[in-house]
């Protein structure tokens, strides 16, 4: 497969509290492979770290630890004068579109403020002609673009945060739990949209969600989160039907772990509930082993050392 964007050993810390003494290790040694054209999810629940490791990729945030390509270029040792050429091709749809737009401008101007941050076009009229058809792509009309954000629903923000993205045709977009704020037939309706523009537009998707059946329509790689690392990863499938971490299969059936007090590495959190136990769980914290082809998982039980 031709890689479009690698992560390699990412960690985030970040440095909580007064003095910066507390230390939340918010992305733990990620190691994470993006096809070229590709449709990719990262699942977990809230805090796993999704966000904060999709910001990394993005090079919003700079890893503490670990390198990020792009197109085979390492994007972590360049300089920001470097990295601006990088910035246009890697883009991201936020949870939250309301708190991206400014509320006083027309939707046309939010639309159009990515190209002309990036000077990337000369004639308003040139501007007219690209904010048009990327509303089009995205299912708006053109009486939205003379609206302000109040003035319209959830589902035409989401798009607008859409249109703001796609109109510097990235080659990388992340869309970050873009539609857990909307009601179910509003959500159906902007997944839809996003497929058919990866479809038409071919970039390399990676899609953030805490929710599989989301993940399966979505995408044809997982890779499952829990605690700032990745716990499994494999194709979506087969995931789907044989999730073989504990954690993975909580989420793909809906059984609840009551992890109080287990969180963070120093052992496999799941040690206590796990019937499959060895001793080595108990002493450290699991790595990730294959198990059959790409996929891979994090437990001792598929492990060579024990
Ligand atoms: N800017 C930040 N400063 C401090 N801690 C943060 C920051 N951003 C995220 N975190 C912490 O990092 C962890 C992972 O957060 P996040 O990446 O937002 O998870 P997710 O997107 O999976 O919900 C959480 O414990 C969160 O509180
Ligand atoms: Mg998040």
């Amino acid at each position: 497969m031709q890689v479009k964007v690698k992560g390699v050993g990412l960690t985030k810390v970040f440095r909580l509290g007064f003095f910066g003494h507390k230390l939340v290790n918010a992305v733990d040694g990620v190691d994470i492979f993006l096809e070229d054209g590709g449709k990719a999810c990262l699942i977990g629940e809230s805090g796993s770290g999704k966000t904060t490791l999709a910001r990394v990729l993005l090079m919003l945030l700079k890893p503490t630890k670990g390198k990020v390509f792009f197109n085979g270029t390492e994007l972590t040792t360049l300089p920001e004068s470097k990295l601006r050429g990088f910035r246009r091709r890697m883009q991201m749809v936020p949870q939250h579109p309301e708190a991206f737009l400014d509320p006083r401008w027309f939707i046309y101007d939010s639309v159009a403020e990515p190209l002309r941050i990036h000077g990337l076009v000369d004639r308003k009229s040139e501007e007219l002609e690209k904010v048009l058809e990327v509303t089009e792509l995205v299912g708006l009309k053109p009486e939205h673009l003379r609206r302000r954000p109040m003035d319209l629903s959830g589902g035409e923000l989401q798009r607008v945060a859409i249109a703001r993205a796609l109109i510097l045709n990235p080659e990388f977009l992340v869309a970050d739990e873009p539609t857990s704020m909307l009601d179910l037939p509003t959500q159906a309706k902007i997944l839809a949209i996003l497929l058919e523009l990866q479809r038409r537009m071919r970039f390399t998707l990676l899609f953030i969600t805490h929710d599989f059946n989301i993940a399966r329509y979505m995408s044809d790689y997982v890779y499952v989160m829990y605690s700032g690392r990745v716990v499994e990863e494999g194709g979506v499938k087969d995931i789907l039907e044989e999730p073989i971490h504990p954690y993975t299969k909580s989420l793909v059936r809906g059984v609840v772990y009551d992890l109080e007090g287990s969180k963070g590495w120093v052992r496999c959190p799941f040690y206590k509930r796990c019937r499959m136990r060895l001793k080595v769980c108990s002493e450290k914290p699991p790595k990730m082993f294959k198990v059959d082809g790409e996929r891979k998982v994090r437990c001792w039980v598929y492990g060579e050392e024990r």
